[in-house]
This record gives C-alpha cells, sequence and structure tokens, in this order.
C-alpha cells in the first residue's frame, strides 16, 4: 500500500544526512510507491507544517554532498505549550503515514516519546559525529569526522615539529571521547584527553616534560571540547556560555586555549592550540558514511513498508538490523575504560 513519508534531520548536521534520505527515497518511491516530503528544519518544521516534496530527482545527484538538504534546528517540540499534540495534529492534517527522523539523541528522544504517548509512526536513523548513540555499533556521520580529526593531526605535525611547538588540538563530541579517541589515535598525538576520564593538569605537563627531556622536539594534544579538569574540589568542563539549547545542553568549547596556556606556563615550551569545530561536520562524506547511510536509509523504508515502527535502524556488526527507539533514549554512549586503558600505551 502507498504511504505518505515525511522525513525529518534533526540536531547538528553530519555528512551522511543526505545519504540516507537518498537510500529511503529511492527505495521507498521504486519498491514500495511511497510519496515523500522532506519536513524542513527538524522538529521545527512538523511544528510550522513546513514540508516540501521529495522526488528521486531531487535526490538523485546528493550522493556526494554533505550537510542535510532539508535544513537543521535543534527544535524540541515539547519546550512548546502542547507541542506534542500541535505535531500529531499537524502530522494528520498534513495526511503524512510515517515520518522517517534522523538525528542524535534529542531527535531520537523526541520521535519515541511522539510515537509512544501520541501515537506518530516513526523510523529513526542514528545520526552524530559524537557516536554517542546507545542501540548502535556506529553512527553515521563519525567516520567522516575522525578522519578529519585524523588529517588534522597529519598537517598540524608537521608544523609543530617545524617550530618544535605543543599543539593542542580541540576536538567535537560533547561528554563522549571517541572522535578524540579514534582521531588522536590515528593520528598520533601523544597525549589523548577525554571526557570520560578527568585529567590532572600537572600530570599532563609532567608527561610532556618527560617527553621532551627524552628528545622529542614537539608534541601534539588531542582535548576533546567535554574533557574535564581535575580540581582539589571536584572537577569541571570548560563551557563558552551559560546558555543551554531546547534539550538542555551546554556549548562546550575554550579547553584548547586553556590548555595550551597551562602547559605553555608549566613546561616553559611554546605551546598553540587549535579547535577544529564545524570542520569536523562539514563537506562530502566519506565513502563509508556513504555506503552506511544509504543503507540506513533503504532500511529506514522498509521497516515502514512493514509497518515497523517506533524503532531505529542501526549496525550490529555487519547488519543493519531494526532496534526500538528506546534504546537510543537510554542517555549517551561513552568511551569504555578498557579502551582508555589501551590508549594509555602511546602516553609518555
Ligand atoms: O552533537 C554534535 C556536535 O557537533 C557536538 O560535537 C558539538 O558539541 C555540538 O554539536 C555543537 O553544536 P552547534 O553546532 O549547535 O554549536
Amino acid at each position: 500500500m502507498s504511504k505518505k513519508v515525511g522525513i525529518l534531520t534533526g540536531g547538528g548536521d553530519a555528512p551522511g544526512l543526505n545519504q540516507v534520505i537518498r537510500g529511503a527515497v529511492y527505495r521507498g518511491i521504486k519498491h514500495y510507491n511511497f510519496e515523500f516530503f522532506g519536513i524542513l528544519d527538524g522538529w521545527r518544521g512538523l511544528l510550522e507544517k513546513q514540508m516540501v516534496p521529495l522526488t528521486i530527482d531531487d535526490v538523485r545527484d546528493i550522493s556526494g554532498e554533505g550537510g542535510t538538504i532539508l535544513g537543521s534546528s535543534r527544535t524540541n517540540p515539547f519546550k512548546t505549550e502542547d507541542g506534542g499534540a500541535i505535531c500529531k495534529k499537524n502530522f494528520e492534517e498534513l495526511g503524512l503515514d510515517a515520518i522517517i527522523s534522523l538525528g542524535g539523541e534529542d531527535t531520537m528522544g523526541v520521535a519515541y516519546q511522539l510515537f509512544s504517548e501520541y501515537e506518530v509512526p516513526t523510523v529513526g536513523a542514528p545520526k552524530t559525529i559524537d557516536n554517542d548513540l546507545p542501540g548502535t555499533d556506529q553512527c553515521f556521520g563519525f567516520d567522516t569526522a575522525i578522519n578529519r580529526v585524523m588529517e588534522a593531526f597529519d598537517r598540524l605535525r608537521t608544523t609543530a615539529r617545524s617550530h618544535h611547538r605543543i599543539l593542542v588540538v580541540e576536538v567535537m563530541g560533547r561528554h563522549a571521547g571517541w572522535m578524540t579517541l579514534v582521531g588522536g589515535v590515528a593520528g598520533g598525538a601523544d597525549i589523548i584527553l577525554l571526557p570520560e576520564e578527568a585529567f590532572d593538569i600537572d600530570e599532563v605537563a609532567e608527561k610532556l616534560k618527560k617527553l621532551r627531556e627524552e628528545g622529542r622536539k614537539y608534541a601534539l594534544v588531542a582535548a576533546s571540547e567535554g574533557a574535564k579538569f581535575k580540581f582539589a574540589e571536584g572537577t569541571d568542563i570548560i563551557t563558552q556560555d551559560a546558555q543551554i539549547d531546547e534539550f538542555g545542553h551546554v556549548r562546550l568549547g575554550g579547553i584548547g586555549k586553556i590548555l595550551a596556556k597551562e602547559l605553555q606556563k608549566r613546561t616553559g615550551w611554546e605551546a598553540r592550540h587549535v579547535v577544529l569545530g564545524h570542520l569536523q561536520r562539514g563537506g562530502a562524506p566519506s565513502a563509508f558514511d556513504r555506503w552506511f547511510s544509504t543503507r540506513l536509509g533503504i532500511a529506514a523504508a522498509d521497516q515502514i513498508a512493514n509497518e515497523n515502527y517506533g524503532t531505529m535502524v542501526v549496525l550490529k556488526g555487519s547488519e543493519i538490523v531494526p532496534v526500538s527507539l528506546q534504546e537510543a533514549a537510554k542517555g549517551i554512549r561513552t568511551v569504555p575504560e578498557d579502551l582508555i586503558n589501551m590508549m594509555k600505551i602511546f602516553e609518555p
């Protein structure tokens, strides 16, 4: 039976969003005779009934494009009075049969709430460069992002070596260190600081001094934006300001600059910092992310054809399988202790 399907992309953009859309539209139209509509700017589009038709012609040529052709936002409909009921009403008035929502913990949390409390048929796919969504072995966007981090280290190594400097690289990822860990190890960082384990700045400085004493003329430090300083009275993260978004997140950032200053002071070694920021998210997806995302899009259309709603299509081993959306609402998936310990063999 033909269905009218809306697709939306929520939260921070990630490489692979367009490829999921493309996979779903091709599969849905060619195999199931679905009609597709793009809901603009995440959940805001559903709240405001902003929707455009999506045809194969619209997605044919976007296999190499980053970002999202549908726009994104961090709108939480449940922050609007009666937001859930408005979404349900708009869903019905737009004549939709199902929604594919592409996003991270926040977008999936809304999808799950709309499904479980308002009976809106939703199917999700796990997007985030942070790679912190539970229920999947990997999120799309992550592979591209870690390659960006690795390339940054490859470039920064040559300039750090030329100038005999410490280079501190601030990596996104919020409260999960996946990007810093994988990008940092791949890029050969000497010190890797993750949100999962608070660090003592004096200990970090000592390790760098040891490295210098051993004859190394430069050093590379990978620091997660959400890494925590250890103080006598506790731990602290560095935020850009006191603002929080509609999902209660603070804006992280600034740790790179502070670290460079503090490490230079403690080691006497010239230190600079680089904030990778949105360079990690923007631009064309890697081949892996294009392929992975395409498979997710195809699988999402299949779930809708099977009316297997309230699910998220994920990667388990090398298979794409559906799991309950509830899985995604179980907090964030952080780097486990064994991997943190493993990476320490590279420290001075
Ligand atoms: O969740 C993805 C992410 O890129 C985080 O790594 C980062 O902290 C955040 O989004 C930045 O959000 P924004 O683009 O809204 O500043």
